[in-house]
């Protein structure tokens, strides 16, 4: 995606907060392309470390030829360090040590400065370029990078990279840690007091974290003025771009929601792209405007609090705020354990009653209003995506979906159809308009599709099965047609996720339910990269869901992949579940559904105990640990919801 320079202006008349200190006066300008009116407020300053004592024992080392790898994490950093060393040593020394290094630079920044020093890199870390992305190229190197016993040096900036210490260490490194420069506030705070100022007011309508101690300052700054609970309310109304994943995970530890992130972690996509989905943002985050007047007195004195936006219990879950009690939702609540259901459905196919956008909408509405869930999902199926990419698509009675033309081999990936889904998929979007008209306001709806390996593993498999044995021989035998079929279905289902979210909807799962039939090693390899492009694609669109079953050996994988929400079966306990998927994200999940079928009175200390596992930390969703089972009595389903409201009430 590349809108820079053309004549689309998508910040037209809106008021952009600058946080970017050294390459201010270039986003800023970018803004103004985009049509957009920049407000520059600098968040930090640069100050290099003097008498930097690790910087020289690390130039000792890499002098004596010690030092068997050096881990580059930006370009500023890189030139610091030559220049520190350069203080002490020979600049033709330093460099020719470093040319017998190997060097791993994090990414095109450090890149750029070796390219101009002259010094080769054994290989270049993928976008977006996290220390996730780092240590997965050095995984993949372990045969001729070794790290196990190896003295590894990692040049540093402001701030420590704790896990990337961390994962080096557990594989056996040992690391030294370079620190070149740290990040103070900067000298002239007037700036930045102002965008505080303007946020609050409601004189700004977006803000661009270009790095991850934006956020750690701006919120020291608004402490300082007593504001920090205004401004973050405040943020409830404007939309939050970050540059890319660390920067919106330090956002997420602060209770800040990023709505965006680009598709590659730089500035031009991060306006170009911001410009394109700003005003889409800004009314869906304005839509039940709250309208709070700020008078500017409360900015000095700072006193009275803003009242915040209140939505659901749902969407703040997803977000990890505070809810009045633990929203539930139960997957497959509409389906064919209710009278309903089976009333609507006698009459015409599963398929005919998907592809019936006013009959999906009514089975919809009647399962949230008849349960009281906290959330509605669309009427749809995971595998209706199948039909236009070109294989098929049957339900048979008795056996589960039928997948007519499988995919066994590279030339059946080749004839796979490029999905349009605002064409070909058009019934959904139709019935996710017509839902999200009809449902009450304060009630989300879900919007869904399968992961790209689930998807796979039907048109593969042909159907259901059992053990996914010809799925995984696939991906062992046919490494190139498999990653073609994962390019294929990441393109297919982001396409039909951003359409959902047009159409209306406001949350997104991703559905990878038969994942928990690899290996560790099988998912990093050949599934984990391709889940991760696909919520690269998704991220900020609305918040999402990812959802697998049998996973408690993958869930930190998968929590890695991505998932405002981590979803978790019920062969696992919660409190485990989370504590492996990481406390930094919300979690849903996971009464077994078994317990549904009775008896009635067990269901209370069966609800009891998932809720005790989650134990009030705010983000956890209460969900079954997979779908509702088609012999559950319907009242058991009511009466959940119920429990989950009464006992989880606060
Ligand atoms: O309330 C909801 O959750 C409604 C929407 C929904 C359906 N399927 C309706 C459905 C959703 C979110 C799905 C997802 C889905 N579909 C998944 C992922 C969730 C999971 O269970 O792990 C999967 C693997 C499928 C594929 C699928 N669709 C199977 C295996 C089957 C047959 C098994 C069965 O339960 O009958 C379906 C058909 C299907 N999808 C039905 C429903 C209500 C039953 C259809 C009928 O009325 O006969």
């Amino acid at each position: 995606m590349n809108v820079e320079g053309t004549s689309s202006k998508g910040l037209s008349g809106l008021r952009v907060m600058v946080f970017e200190s050294r390459m201010s006066p270039t986003l800023t300008q970018l803004v103004r392309l985009q049509g957009g009116e920049p407000f520059a407020a600098p968040l930090l300053k640069e100050v290099p470390i003097e008498r930097n004592q690790e910087a020289f024992a690390f130039g000792e080392a890499l002098l004596a030829g010690k030092i068997d790898l050096l881990i580059l994490l930006t370009g500023v950093g890189t030139r610091a360090l030559v220049r520190v060393l350069e203080t002490r040593h020979d600049r033709e020394r330093i460099l020719s040590a470093l040319r017998s290094t190997p060097v791993l630079p994090r990414g095109p920044k450090p890149i750029k400065a070796l390219d101009e020093i002259k010094v080769p890199y054994v290989d270049t870390v993928p976008e977006p370029n996290t220390w996730r992305e780092l240590m997965a190229t050095l995984d993949k190197r372990e045969e001729d990078i070794p790290l196990k016993g190896r003295l590894v040096a990692v040049q540093e900036y402001g701030a420590r990279n704790h896990e990337l210490i961390e994962a080096l260490q557990e594989r056996g490194a040992t690391v030294f840690a370079v620190p070149v420069y740290r990040w103070e506030l900067p000298d002239d705070l007037g700036p930045a007091r102002e965008a505080v100022r303007r946020i609050i007011r409601g004189q700004a309508d977006v803000a661009l974290f270009t790095t991850a101690v934006h956020i750690d300052h701006l919120c020291r700054i608004a402490a300082e003025m007593g504001v920090e609970e205004q401004l973050r309310a405040a943020f409830e109304k404007i939309v939050i771009a970050s540059v890319g994943p660390d920067t919106s995970e330090a956002l997420r530890a602060k209770g800040l929601w990023p709505d965006l992130e680009p598709s590659s972690p730089k500035m031009g996509p991060l306006v170009a792209e911001t410009a394109l989905r700003a005003v889409a943002v800004l009314e869906q985050k304005r839509r039940h405007g709250c309208g709070v007047e700020v008078r500017d007195a409360i900015l000095d004195l700072a006193v009275e609090p803003v009242p915040a936006y209140e939505d659901g219990p749902f969407l703040r879950a997803c977000r990890r705020q505070p809810v009045p009690h633990t929203p539930v939702w139960l997957m497959r609540q509409a389906g064919r354990y209710q009278a309903s259901y089976r009333a609507v459905r006698k009459e015409r196919t599963f398929l005919e009653l998907c592809k019936s956008p006013e009959l999906a909408c009514q089975v919809t509405v009647q399962a949230q209003e008849d349960l009281g869930t906290d959330a509605a999902i669309i009427f749809a199926d995971i595998l209706l995506i199948l039909e236009p990419l070109g294989t098929g698509l049957e339900y048979s009675k008795g056996d589960g979906p039928v997948v007519p033309h499988p995919v066994r081999r590279r030339a059946d990936v080749g004839r796979l159809k490029s999905v349009r889904p605002e064409e070909s998929l058009a019934y959904v979007m139709e019935a996710i308009h017509l839902t999200r008209r009809r449902l009450r306001p304060e009630v989300p709806l879900i919007g869904f599709a399968g992961a790209p390996f689930t998807l796979a593993a039907y048109m593969i498999e042909g159907g259901s099965s059992k053990d996914f044995v010809r799925v995984r021989r696939f991906i062992r035998e046919e490494p190139e047609a498999w990653a073609e079929l994962m390019e294929r279905l990441v393109e297919a289902t982001g396409a039909y996720l951003s359409a959902q979210v047009r159409a209306g909807a406001q949350v997104l799962q991703i559905f990878d339910s038969w994942v928990g039939c690899l290996t560790r090693d099988e998912y990093v390899r050949s599934v984990q990269p391709h889940t991760a492009r696909l919520f690269g694609r998704i991220n900020g669109l609305a918040p999402n869901i990812h959802f697998g079953t049998g996973t408690a050996h993958l869930l930190d994988l998968l929590a890695q992949a991505g998932g405002d929400v981590v979803g978790a079966d019920h062969r696992i306990a919660l409190d485990e579940a989370w504590t492996r998927i990481g406390h930094d994200r919300a979690v849903q999940g996971n009464l077994d559904p078994e317990a549904l079928l009775g008896p009635k009175e067990s269901l209370r200390q069966r609800v009891q105990a998932v809720l005790e596992r989650a134990a009030g930390r705010p983000g956890h969703i209460f969900n079954l640990g997979h779908g509702i089972l088609q012999t559950t009595p319907e009242e058991n389903a009511r009466e959940v919801v119920r429990l989950v409201h009464e006992l989880s009430a606060r």
